[in-house]
This record gives structure tokens, C-alpha cells and sequence, in this order.
């Protein structure tokens, strides 16, 4: 048997220990010099010594060492975009994956933590000022009144009305604005490109939508994936989640379930990888993420739904059921859209019209600061 260090293994000073952290399984191991000259021995594929086989053992077992031919050692060894944007944004994926067991706090004891926070550590200033004379603007000039009111009423919402569905033209039209492609054509020399709605880098397009269909007049409830280039939905196998599910996929947030649809964004890798192989990739995957729920909320706005975003989710158990492999595919977020409950469409219009603001949250669920 030959063994070597995880190429995941990210090495570290704590409290004057040398610490080894494996990110795939949010684990930190303290080394003793011991272990240090062991790992030094095996950065390569090696046979231990015989008087190391028990800490070879613990190593193993926690995932600072790999073993030869072993499936973490079959997956190192697969073509994947990390290799080619490197460990720092491997790591910190990795170390901020939620798996099935992560807690959430709830939008309540959130709000308190913040407040008590907020005696100690004033809240940070929201805007940036410099201590010069600033010039007056002109007032902002009137946008096409459609394109006005959309961007006015682009509002979240977390209030839903419980019985009424979002139809299939109001879905059809959301995904076409999210995810739809507006124009193809070949680049000569280089392949296809597309262009959505929202831009993209490179225009490579990494993300994905599917549908978790909830209440959609037409459509029965179920998991979906868009398929962006027909503009249709491709019904995966397997039940439809319900609420349970839904909370504990989404961070236990108890407006999740209510939507009538939800749009979960993933971003297939290797697509920006190809065009760009290095790390800050990453960091442009999650911009665009900004971009396309931008698109989204501003096309609920227009169709009157009401739209909310999450990053809250567990990572792990979604990744399982809609067989996505963090090598390949990434979960990202969600994006929900329902009819909006009739207190909140009332309260979001007095908000828009010069009304008194705040955010949307039931009583129940929050005891708000608006
Ligand atoms: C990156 C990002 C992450 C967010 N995550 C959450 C979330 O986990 N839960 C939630 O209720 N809202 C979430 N939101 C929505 C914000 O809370 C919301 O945009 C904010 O309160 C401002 O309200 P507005 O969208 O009506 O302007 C998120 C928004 C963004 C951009």
C-alpha cells in the first residue's frame, strides 16, 4: 500500500500548532511534529514505515492521507476545473459548503444577536462619504414608465398567498427572462455562442436553472430541469419534496415552502473553466449569479409575483437529490416566486408610492425592525 497527502488538505498555524484542515469534510487535524515528518515523507506516493502504520491509520482516517487506488485518489486524478483554478478557491469552496448536518439561526434570533451586538459594536456606516464639497447631481431622469415601475417595485418578498398558483405563462415567461437564450451563433474557430438577458463572462453561461414546482396552475409539483435551448422542462425523476424538505434543504426559513415555484441556480463549472483556468473564476460564477436573480426579480416585478432570493441551503443534501457533484456542478441559490399575499402586495405598493418602509416578514417570524 502506498500512501501520499490529499491534495485537498490545506496545512495552517493555530495557536502555535501546525493544523491540517480537510475541507471536503470540515475537519481540522492538530499535527504533532511526529505527523509533520511523516506528511514531509509522503508528498508523493510512498509505502510507510512499519513503525508508523498507527498514525498512518489515524491520518487516513481522517482524510489528511489518501491511499493509492482509492476512490479519493481516482477523484483527484479526474479532469475537473478545480485543477486548473487551484486551492484557494478549491478550499474555500469547500470550507464554506454546507453539509446536511449545518445550523442555521433563525430570522429571530438573528435579529436578536444583532440588536445586542449593535449596543457593544455600533453597525457599520452604510454609505462611504469623503470630507470634501460634493458636487449636486441633476434629478435622475424618467425611465420608459414600465421600466420604472419595475425597478421601483423590485421588492423581496416572503409573504405569500397560500392558495393562489402561479400559472405556466407567468413561469414560462420567468425562466425565458432568466435563463432563455435570446440569440446563438457560431464564433468561427471557437464554437457556440449565447446570449441571455443577463450577462455573462466570457459569455460562457454556467448556470443552470431547475424548477422545484410547488403550486403552478398545470404543472404537477416535482423537481425539473430548464432546458434552456428549447425553452421546455425536462421533469427529473423522483418526489416531489415537500415541506419538510423544502426547510431543511433552505436553511429551516419557513417562507421557502410557500413559493410557488423555486428557481435552484447551479453553475456547471467546466464551461467557464474552459475559457478561463485560473481561480478567480470562481468569484465571477457568483457574479453572475448576482446578475441572473437581478433578471429574475426584475421579470417578477413585472409580472406582478413576488420574488425572494436565499443563499441560506444546505448544500449536501441538495447536491444528492438532484445528483449534482461539487467537482462538476455546483449548487449556488434560489430564487422564489409566488403570488404575493395581499397584505404584502398592499404594503410593498405604500412602500413604493412613499409609504412607510420595511421588510417583508410575518409577525410570527420575525418581530422586524420594519
Ligand atoms: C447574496 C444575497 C443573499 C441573500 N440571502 C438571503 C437569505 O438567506 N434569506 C433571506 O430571507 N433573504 C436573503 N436575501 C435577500 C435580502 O435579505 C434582501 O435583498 C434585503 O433584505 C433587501 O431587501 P430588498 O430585496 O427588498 O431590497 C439575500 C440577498 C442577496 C443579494
Amino acid at each position: 500500500m502506498r500512501v501520499r497527502v490529499s491534495r485537498l488538505a490545506v496545512f495552517m498555524s493555530r495557536n502555535g500548532q501546525l493544523v491540517c484542515d480537510v475541507p471536503d469534510r470540515h475537519r481540522q487535524a492538530g499535527l504533532r511534529p511526529a505527523a509533520w515528518e511523516l506528511l514531509a515523507r509522503h508528498t508523493r506516493w510512498a509505502e510507510p514505515r512499519d513503525e508508523d502504520a498507527p498514525l498512518v491509520k489515524q491520518l487516513l482516517g481522517a482524510g489528511v492521507l489518501i491511499e493509492e487506488g482509492s476512490p479519493e485518489h481516482h477523484q483527484e486524478d479526474e479532469r475537473s476545473p478545480w485543477r486548473s483554478w487551484g486551492t484557494a478557491a478549491t478550499y474555500f469552496h469547500l470550507a464554506t459548503r454546507t453539509l446536511d448536518g449545518e445550523r442555521f439561526v433563525t430570522a429571530a434570533d438573528d435579529t436578536a444577536r444583532l440588536r445586542q451586538k449593535a449596543e457593544q459594536e455600533p453597525e457599520p456606516e452604510p454609505f462611504k462619504r469623503y470630507d470634501i464639497p460634493a458636487l449636486a447631481l441633476p434629478a435622475p431622469l424618467a425611465l420608459d414608465s414600465a421600466m420604472d415601475r419595475t425597478l421601483r417595485e423590485r421588492r423581496t418578498t416572503r409573504r405569500f398567498d397560500d392558495g393562489a398558483p402561479v400559472t405556466l405563462a407567468q413561469l414560462s415567461t420567468a425562466l425565458h427572462w432568466t435563463g432563455g437564450v435570446q440569440h446563438r451563433f457560431d464564433v468561427p474557430g471557437f464554437g457556440e455562442a449565447v446570449l441571455k438577458a443577463s450577462p455573462s463572462g466570457g459569455s460562457r453561461h454556467p448556470i443552470e436553472i431547475y424548477p422545484v414546482v410547488r403550486d403552478v396552475e398545470g404543472l404537477a409539483p416535482g423537481l425539473y430541469h430548464y432546458a434552456a435551448d428549447i425553452h421546455a422542462l425536462e421533469p427529473l425523476p423522483g418526489e416531489a419534496p415537500d415541506t419538510e424538505t423544502l426547510l431543511h434543504w433552505f436553511g429551516d426559513q419557513s417562507f421557502v415552502p410557500r413559493a410557488g415555484v423555486l428557481f435552484l441556480y447551479t453553475a456547471v463549472l467546466e464551461r467557464s473553466a474552459w475559457k478561463y483556468p485560473t481561480g478567480r473564476t470562481y468569484r465571477a460564477v457568483y457574479t453572475e449569479l448576482g446578475h441572473v436573480s437581478q433578471t429574475a426579480y426584475l421579470t417578477g416585478a413585472a409580472l406582478g409575483l413576488g420574488v425572494f432570493y436565499t443563499a441560506a441551503m444546505r448544500d449536501e443534501p441538495v447536491e444528492e437529490v438532484f445528483g449534482l457533484d461539487w467537482r462538476n456542478e455546483i449548487p449556488l441559490g434560489i430564487n422564489g416566486f409566488g403570488v404575493p399575499h395581499p397584505q404584502e402586495a398592499a404594503r410593498q405598493r405604500e412602500m413604493a408610492a412613499g409609504g412607510e418602509p420595511g421588510f417583508s416578514y410575518a409577525r410570527d417570524e420575525w418581530d422586524g425592525l420594519g
